[in-house]
């Protein structure tokens, strides 16, 4: 099992974040983990091109992105860390995710489990918990959960860290399937199965994955 902490604070080892995705970590328990601190990382944003429609898994911009979402792909779950800038994740992990529409119209991360942590100066991290949610959902994956705690975290919001990583290696290792979740997954997917087929003279890489795929 291998889990791929992706930590949106720019203050690395003393991210509050972090901190509380160490306790998601060490529930988990997995054979292999990374954690990758995007303030180390160069993310441009995206500038809407649509290469990696075209190519799949190619940017004409040469940073980071590419090699984090290759990581995103050989993992077998996903934690998503950010602290709350004003209600929402962290410019850099925005940016991140903005440059991966390719996992959005391709599914590409179908099959795996991402958990949301936050931290913040107030404990009110909903916005933030569902937007982590929401990119899970587009890009296929199942949401394990969400945890968020106002700082300075205390132990009983490192217990439940403890306790949603527990959940996560259980979700991992069972294969399990949320319903209600696979069914928001599929209703994502069909929308783009369409916007696919309406542009598969331009987005031939992806419309090529979905061949492959069998899924058309
Ligand atoms: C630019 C910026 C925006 C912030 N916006 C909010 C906010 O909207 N609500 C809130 O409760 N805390 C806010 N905070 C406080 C951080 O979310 C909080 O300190 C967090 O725990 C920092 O996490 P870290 O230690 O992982 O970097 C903000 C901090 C910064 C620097």
């Amino acid at each position: 099992m291998k889990i791929l902490v992706i930590s949106a604070s720019p203050r690395k080892n003393k991210s509050q974040t972090l901190s509380l995705a160490h306790g998601v970590l060490k529930g988990c328990n997995p054979e292999d983990s990374e954690i990758i601190h995007l303030i180390d990382c160069k993310i441009e944003f995206c500038r809407h091109c649509e290469r990696c429609h075209r190519k799949i898994m190619e940017c004409p911009l040469k940073d980071s992105s590419v090699s984090i979402m290759k990581k995103m792909l050989e993992a077998d779950g996903i934690i998503l860390a950010s602290p709350n800038y004003i209600d929402c994740i962290t410019a850099s992990m925005k940016a991140l995710f903005d440059r991966s529409t390719h996992f959005i119209h391709c599914k590409r991360l179908l099959g795996k489990y991402i958990v949301g942590v936050v931290s913040s100066g107030s404990g009110y991290d909903i916005p933030v918990i569902n937007y982590i949610k929401h990119y899970t959902f587009t890009c296929g994956a199942q949401f394990v959960g969400g945890i968020s705690s106002k700082v300075l975290i205390d132990e009983e919001k490192k217990n439940m860290a403890v306790f949603l990583g527990e959940k996560l290696h259980r979700a991992i290792q069972e294969k399990k399937i949320y319903k209600s979740q696979m069914k928001i997954i599929e209703k994502g997917k069909q929308h783009f199965k369409q916007r696919i087929i309406e542009r598969k003279d331009e987005w031939q890489g992806e419309y090529d994955y979905w061949k492959k795929q069998n899924w058309m």
